[in-house]
């Protein structure tokens, strides 16, 4: 898999918020690389940074929020180089994004259909009105939507069909990939288990990656093959799916956060077996930002930040692994 180009590559990537108390470091140094038809999970707590990242790869950051360090490539293109109308383009071609909330994804005021064909004319300009349409009902089929809902308004459609809807149009110009932020966390257990089905049946015909965001960890365990890890903003671990069986050899958030698996549900996440709160985004501990709450912790995690070690296919960012290959970016 790694001797393909990738889509996506993350390289120490920092996102921050000016905030009253000074910075606040949402994102912080992440490494990351996701490869054509792969689907990598992002799981963390609420208020990890995961949301945030996904903005800072769509180059949607807003408000205070910026792009402190690092390089973000999309197709072996630095996604902050390119021209105001070049990002245009790009975005939604090459990337695509689904957002949490389905509604405010749509306009209210347009058809199911003239979204997808607005979607569609604005970045294929060759595209005939005949052929946008006929794209949008394949689309619709891809989601299982009937097409009589072409002439539906999003206010007529269901929260999950309105869901499908925002992923069809998410990869209406068969981007390279897609960021789903936690696409079904405002629905029910049962419409949430059928969009993950449906993901993973479009996947089959439409070959674009997903890097998949949840702070759901068994649901991200079996969409994903693999699973990046966040804490404070920081990605602590990168491991196979499959060694998610293992409950041990994992950062000691991981291990953590696989014991509480029983215990995470849809829109409450008790982590049982981690005491404690994460920190202060302003003000992080100093060295491992989990060395607070680390059952496993020693003198260095409070002064020297973990390097990232390789541990079989996967990265730790945990002292405990030192001894292990040390693995660095630029
Ligand atoms: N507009 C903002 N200004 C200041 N801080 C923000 C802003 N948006 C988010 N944050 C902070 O950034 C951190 C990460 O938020 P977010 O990326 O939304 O996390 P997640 O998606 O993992 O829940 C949080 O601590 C949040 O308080
Ligand atoms: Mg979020």
């Amino acid at each position: 898999m790694s001797q393909q180009r990738p889509v996506l590559e993350l390289e120490n990537v920092s996102v921050a918020y000016d905030s009253d108390k000074g910075p606040v470091q949402a994102v912080n140094r992440v490494n990351l690389t996701l490869y054509p038809e792969e689907i990598v999970g992002l799981v963390g707590e609420s208020g990890s940074g995961k949301s945030t990242l996904a903005y800072a790869i769509m180059r949607l950051l807003k408000g205070s929020a910026y792009l402190a360090e690092g390089t973000i490539r999309v197709m072996g293109q630095n996604v902050y180089n390119l021209s105001k109308k070049e990002l245009r383009q790009f975005r939604w071609s090459q990337m695509a994004m689904v957002f949490q909330s389905a509604m405010s994804a749509l306009n209210p005021v347009m058809t199911v259909e003239e979204q997808i064909i607005d979607t569609l004319r604005t970045h294929r300009r060759d595209m005939s009105l005949s052929q946008a349409r006929k794209r949008a009902e394949e689309l619709l089929n891809l989601v299982s939507i009937d097409l009589k809902h072409l002439r539906s308004f999003p206010h007529q459609l269901s929260g999950g069909m309105r869901q499908r809807v925002v992923i069809a149009i998410a990869i209406a110009l068969d981007p390279a990939f897609v960021i789903m932020d936690e696409p079904t966390t405002a629905l029910d257990v049962v419409v949430q288990r059928s969009i993950l089905d449906q993901i993973q049946e479009i996947q089959r015909y439409v070959h674009f990656a997903i890097l998949f965001i949840s702070h759901d960890f068994s649901l991200v365990a079996e969409l994903a093959s693999r699973v990046a890890i966040m804490y404070a903003g920081r990605l602590v671990e990168v491991t196979n799916s499959g060694r998610l069986q293992l409950l041990e050899n994992h950062h000691p958030y991981t291990e953590g956060l696989l014991r509480a698996i029983p215990k995470l549900t849809a829109d409450e996440v008790t982590i049982e077996g981690i005491p404690g709160y994460p920190p202060d985004l302003v003000d992080l501990p100093t060295g491992c930002a989990f060395h607070p709450r680390c059952p496993r912790v020693f003198a260095d995690c409070m002064t020297d930040r973990p390097e990232l070690y390789q541990i079989e296919d996967g990265l730790v960012e945990c002292h405990l692994f030192k001894g292990a290959k040390e693995v660095h970016y630029v």
